[in-house]
């Protein structure tokens, strides 16, 4: 399975809408494949469509699952999800794969009730909170073209965003160019 490239910000792709998946063939079924094993390449918790150049409303994500003392993977995929209900608070410093190198508080919703498709295109609904929900609400935003910096306010925004710049900066002088 390849592992694939993954946009980072500000390319332009990342702020499209996605497209709605209709078609659950072999190809959708390798997609999901290829984007969870570039999400644990990448060690992230969760990967949307979009990240990929792919304008598909698909979402994968793995918060792993704790068994007693031991952490298990525990691989969700979500497709043409609809947050349903949406209520509390909770503030969590977010990193994103395709702003990589920061971190910032968002606050989001405390819990979450997601309807979605699975990967076979059955209906499912799904009640989440915690870093689960943080994540869910953090995946969808990518389908609509918003990444996390977006939702802070003005001056953390554009801190967050120097940072960035300048840890961009620093790593393209340390690579040699192709
Ligand atoms: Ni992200």
């Amino acid at each position: 399975m390849p592992v694939l490239e993954i946009l980072t910000h500000p390319d332009p792709r990342l702020r499209e809408i996605a497209r709605p998946v209709e078609v659950f063939d072999a190809a959708l079924q390798q997609l999901i494949d290829d984007m969870f094993e570039t999400m644990r390449h990448a060690v992230g918790v969760g990967l949307a469509a979009p990240q990929v150049g792919v304008s598909k409303r698909l979402v994968v994500i793995d918060i792993g699952r704790k068994d007693g003392e031991e952490w298990h993977p525990d691989p969700q995929v979500f497709i043409n999800p609809t947050i349903v209900e949406a209520d509390g608070e909770l503030p969590w410093k977010e990193g994103c794969l395709s702003v990589p190198g920061v971190r910032a508080e968002v606050v989001r919703c405390a819990r979450v009730v997601l309807s979605y498709l699975d990967r076979q295109g059955a209906p499912q609904r799904l009640e989440a909170g915690g870093l689960f929900a943080v994540c869910i609400q953090h995946e969808l935003d990518h389908l609509d073209g918003t990444l996390y910096v977006d939702r802070l306010p003005p001056l953390e925004q554009k801190l967050t965003l120097q940072d960035y710049e300048r840890s961009r900066a620093e790593s393209a002088a340390q690579s040699p160019p192709p």
